[in-house]
């Protein structure tokens, strides 16, 4: 088994429900307190141990290559002025991974976004991060998924429980639990109404997977909502091969809207060293 070290982060999408902030900024760049989303989820990757990224990007999505770049003038400005930890951020930054990036020239979803990377995945593993869903654990989602997938070198996602209420938002798993623990997944629906869903296991966005996975996305036809579903794939690699689901500890934000976004800024506010304390006192006065 070849180790697993590349990643795709799906940059594309049009980030409606966040409009107008998303209108000429990506979603991906909006801050939980200091930091860009897509950087929470870079650094997640590499905690994991995937060091070779490829983001998925469109259009109006300049500056998360930016972000990623070297900016000479700004590390020299901040060297002069002094401001040391500042210059040693944004120059770790710059250089914490390697990153290629590409382009989907059309918004055709998420499944399209991933088939998108197939030939530089060629026959690897590889992951896959939604970086608007921010995954708050000491121990990284990604990590999670790795352990699964190096024990069986098989698919993993990763789920949470949602709410009966809340499972027409999300894919949502049937599944089998193995003698081992593990969860077998046996099938996926996507946004089924709350009487149709199988289980209240969510999918959410972190994955691995077999290369297979790329050739079966190559064959699907446009599902709900006329997008190359991700989900769909996932449901027919899980006909022919074992994918497995990872229950994942951490709190789970969907901060690609407005509340999920709210609630994590709040909760890293809180637990931030410098911000936390100022944080606690207006919410306090304001309950
Ligand atoms: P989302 O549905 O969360 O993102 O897709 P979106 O389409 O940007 O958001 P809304 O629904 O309009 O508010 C999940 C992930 O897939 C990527 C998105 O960037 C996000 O990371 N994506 C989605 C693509 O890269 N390309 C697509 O065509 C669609």
């Amino acid at each position: 088994m070849k180790p697993l070290r590349k990643i795709i982060f799906p940059a594309a999408g049009m980030g409606t429900r966040f409009l107008p902030a998303t209108k000429a900024s990506p979603k991906e760049m909006l801050t939980i307190v200091d930091k860009p989303l897509i950087q929470y989820g870079v650094e997640e990757a590499l905690s994991a141990g995937m060091d070779q990224i490829i983001m998925v990007t469109g259009r109006g999505k300049r500056a998360i290559e930016d972000h990623f770049d070297i900016s000479a003038e700004l590390e020299a400005n901040l060297k002069r002025a002094g401001k040391s930890a500042l210059y040693k951020e944004v120059s770790r930054i710059a250089r914490m991974a390697e990153v290629v990036y590409l382009r989907q020239k059309e918004a055709l979803g998420l499944g399209h976004a991933v088939l998108c990377a197939r030939h530089w995945v060629g026959d690897e593993a590889f992951g896959v991060s939604l970086a608007d869903e921010l995954i708050v654990h000491s121990k990284p989602a990604m990590q999670q998924l790795r352990e699964v997938y190096e024990a069986t070198g098989k698919s993993v996602v990763g789920l949470i429980q949602v709410p009966a209420d809340q499972v027409s938002k999300y894919g949502i798993v049937a599944y089998e639990a193995e003698a081992s623990g593990l969860l077998r997944l046996t099938d996926m629906v996507e946004k089924p109404a709350a009487e149709d869903a199988p289980s209240r296991m969510a999918i959410v966005g972190r994955y691995i997977f077999t290369p297979r996975l790329m050739e079966i996305l190559a064959d699907v036809k446009p599902g709900a909502g006329g997008e190359f579903q991700l989900t769909d794939a996932i449901a027919l690699l899980a006909k022919e091969e074992p994918v497995y689901g990872v229950v994942l500890e951490g709190q789970r934000f969907d901060a690609g809207n407005p509340e999920g976004f709210l609630m994590a800024n709040t909760l890293l506010g809180l637990q931030h060293e410098q911000y936390g304390e100022s944080l606690r006192k207006l919410l306090k006065a304001h309950l």
